[in-house]
């Protein structure tokens, strides 16, 4: 007798475990089957997807470590600190970033144990329909396995994308893979893309004393923040030392005795090689729906080879959803977990319903760059009739203090309403700043609101108040 559950979720990353997390609160008989593209040392599959094993967190742990490092030989000496001698050991920084994925993925074993979710270890495909729901076949070590589900939910994420004549090995020519592990900085760092990816990693081995050369196709740099922050970003990027070529187009990757060498040639039309001792290939990501036999159930991704769905995540399928990564929509880990959330939720019967314009964007760079709803240029094209509030963190004296005074905070309004229709952030812990502006979106607040809200003093959340009052000019400190 096969095994027959609720809901079963194919893929254990932040949407798949999630959504199987929820679904057991509520009730159902869950299973979660992942083939984990991550196992550990001792062949078990690591549960919490790209999130935790290559994405947000190890990448979060490196980039704490290469700021400490910055920070001790910068910043330090201005608080009267005297610091000689300072190294990074850079095989410690890794075995650190290694506990804290370790752990972090050990953890959602315990919750799946917790909620009592079956995890079945192995690819999960679909094989056909039965009249309740859906014969699944289970690929594991052990061999094939058959279940069966009355719901499915498809969370199967993505992949690095790779691009034509430069051929990732994850030694020299890394994505984010290879990219998380090196043992050393490199002496010259190349980077392919200067996107979310491009940004962060580029910076921590910048950090490290990597001499950081990224090489972007478009024209513009960062063309999804608001042209202000862009611009911002920009300089302060160039100043630590960053060197972003725009408009380029790459040639052949070779590897050579030292390292690799990459042809590209320039917005100008000129030819250039560019020797580096690594190379990172960030241009983006792919979702994973091979092997999966969708067209067993009916499905047919669509020509970017993501799987189509309503607003409720419904694929063409009766009671089959996809969330993350493999959906449209940005690849955040948050907006994969609020995913899987709302599927578990509409199996219950409940109605919930997700605001993609309050989700954030955040860029882990020096300073922190994230954002909430639309830039000033989309108001701008959309005719919009909006008011503009923006803050410095030059002037508050919680950043001063921390020695962290980049940036600025600008605030975007209705003309007439005064809806709060934006926030953008650089600057530090930019971060946990747009949470209290996404909460303000979610609930329609207007900019008034936010300035009549008592804010802790001295903090950086000041900022945010400045910039809500900056929207009727009657910023108090500036
Ligand atoms: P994934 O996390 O990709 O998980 C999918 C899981 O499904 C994997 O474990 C895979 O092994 C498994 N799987 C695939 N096919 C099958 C199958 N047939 N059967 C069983 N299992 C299967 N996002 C943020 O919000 N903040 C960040 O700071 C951030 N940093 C990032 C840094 C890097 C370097 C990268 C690469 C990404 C980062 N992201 C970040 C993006 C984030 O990691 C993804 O948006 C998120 O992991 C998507 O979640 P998911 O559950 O859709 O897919
Ligand atoms: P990305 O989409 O952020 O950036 C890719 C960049 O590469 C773009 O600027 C693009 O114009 C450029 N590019 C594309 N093809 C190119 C080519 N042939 N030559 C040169 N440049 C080229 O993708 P990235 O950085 O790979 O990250 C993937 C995804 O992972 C992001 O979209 C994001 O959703 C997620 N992520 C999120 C993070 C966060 O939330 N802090 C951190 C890291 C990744």
């Amino acid at each position: 007798m096969n095994k027959q559950f609720d809901v079963l979720v194919i893929g254990a990353g932040p949407g798949g475990y999630i959504a199987a997390i929820r679904a057991a609160q509520l009730g159902f008989s869950v299973a979660c089957c992942e083939f984990s593209a991550y196992d550990d040392p001792a062949g078990e599959p690591r549960l919490g997807g790209t999130c935790l094993n290559a994405g947000c967190i190890p990448l979060k742990a490196l980039v704490a470590s290469s700021e400490a490092f910055e920070k001790a030989i910068h910043n330090l000496p201005d608080h009267g600190i005297t610091t000689t001698g300072i190294s990074i050991d850079v095989t410690k920084m890794q075995k650190r970033k290694e506990a804290i994925v370790t752990k972090m993925t050990a953890g959602v074993q315990f919750l799946f144990r917790k909620n009592k979710i079956t995890l079945l270890k192995g690819r999960g495909s679909f094989a056909g329909k039965t009249d309740t729901g859906y014969r699944m076949i289970i690929s594991g070590k052990e061999g094939d396995e058959e279940v069966l589900a009355q719901k499915v939910i498809i969370a199967t994420g993505s992949k690095a994308r790779h691009i034509p004549n430069v051929k990732v090995d994850n030694v020299t020519i890394c994505d984010n893979e290879g990219a998380l592990k090196f043992t050393e900085a490199p002496k010259k760092l190349g980077v392919i893309g200067a996107g979310v990816i491009g940004l962060e990693v580029g910076s921590v081995w910048r950090r490290l004393g990597a001499e950081v050369t990224i090489l972007e196709v478009m024209p513009s740099f960062l063309g999804a923040a608001d042209e202000s922050v862009s611009r911002e970003a920009s300089k302060l990027f160039l100043k630590q030392g960053l060197h972003i070529k725009l408009g380029v187009r790459i040639g052949q990757a070779k590897l050579t005795k030292d390292g690799v060498s990459i042809a590209y040639t320039d917005d100008q039309g000129s030819e250039h090689t560019l020797e580096c001792d690594k190379l990172i290939v960030s241009v983006g990501r792919i979702p994973n729906t091979e092997k999966l036999n969708l067209e067993a159930v009916g499905i047919q991704t669509d020509e970017r080879g993501f799987i189509p769905v309503n607003d409720h995540c419904a694929t063409a399928a009766p009671g089959v959803y996809a969330i993350g990564d493999v959906v449209r929509g940005p690849m955040l880990a948050h907006k994969a977990e609020d995913e899987g959330v709302m599927v578990a939720e509409l199996l219950a019967g409940q109605k919930p319903h997700i605001d993609y314009n309050s989700m954030p964007w955040v860029i882990y760079t020096t300073p922190e760059i994230a954002w909430v709803g639309k830039t000033e240029q989309q108001l701008r094209s959309e005719g919009r009739d909006y008011k503009t509030g923006q803050f410095p963190f030059a002037a508050n004296g919680r950043a001063l203090g921390l020695g962290d005074s980049e940036g600025f905070i600008k605030m975007l309004a209705d003309g007439k309403t005064d809806e709060i229709l934006g926030v953008h952030i650089i600057g530090a812990s930019a971060s946990d700043l747009i949470a209290e502006a996404a909460l303000a979106m979610e609930f329609h607040a207007s900019s008034e609101d936010v300035a009549r809200t008592c804010h802790p003093h001295p903090s950086l959340s000041e900022v945010m108040r400045e910039a809500a009052l900056a929207i009727e000019k009657r910023a108090l400190n500036m």
